[in-house]
């Protein structure tokens, strides 16, 4: 039997190898190599180890990662403003895809916002994974994402 711990509860998974947990420090290294082999790292400056640091000093944000066979093989990260919540960044080793490990993630970080009251969740995803997130009761909404960057 195994746990998933989230906001110092331990809660009974039904997965019973694989166990969900806050990310720390050390971790950081072996998510930024996770980015750069499923090819989600494309800004340094966003995803690198600095700012992975600051994530984990961010009261904001929650950050969480699966851990199987010792190691870490998924992570999922989301953040809120006190009313809106949105997750992103969800990868999974391929080594482990399809064993129920990013609905586990992703079941449990909407878990936490749920903890905080916050009344709807949105992801950031791609069409590609559409229907993996339709799954997990998401749908898809007429808002999209735009980018600007701050470079000078
Ligand atoms: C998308 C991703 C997170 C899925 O993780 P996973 O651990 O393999 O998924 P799970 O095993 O938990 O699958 C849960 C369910 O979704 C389905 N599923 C998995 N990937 C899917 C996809 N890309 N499209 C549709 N359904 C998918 C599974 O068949 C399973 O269905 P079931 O509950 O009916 O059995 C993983 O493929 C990944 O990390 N991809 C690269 C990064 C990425 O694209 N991230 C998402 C964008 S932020």
């Amino acid at each position: 039997m195994s746990f998933l711990y989230i906001s110092k509860i331990w809660r009974i998974t039904p997965m019973d190898d694989i166990k969900i947990r806050k990310a720390v420090v050390d971790d950081i290294k072996t998510i930024v190599l996770l980015l750069q082999k499923l090819d989600m790292f494309n800004y340094p400056d966003i995803d690198g180890e600095t700012a992975l640091r600051r994530v984990l000093n961010n009261n904001n944000a929650i950050w969480l990662v699966a851990v199987k066979d010792a190691g870490v093989v998924g992570s999922v990260r989301g953040c809120w403003d006190g009313s809106r919540a949105i997750v992103h960044q969800l990868a999974i080793d391929k080594k482990y895809h399809h064993q129920g490990i990013g609905k586990l993630l992703v079941d449990s970080i909407i878990q936490e916002f749920a903890r905080l009251n916050i009344p709807t969740v949105s992801v950031t995803t791609t069409e590609k994974n559409r229907a993996f997130f339709e799954k997990r009761g998401f749908s898809k909404t007429e808002v999209f994402l735009m980018l600007k960057s701050l470079d000078t």
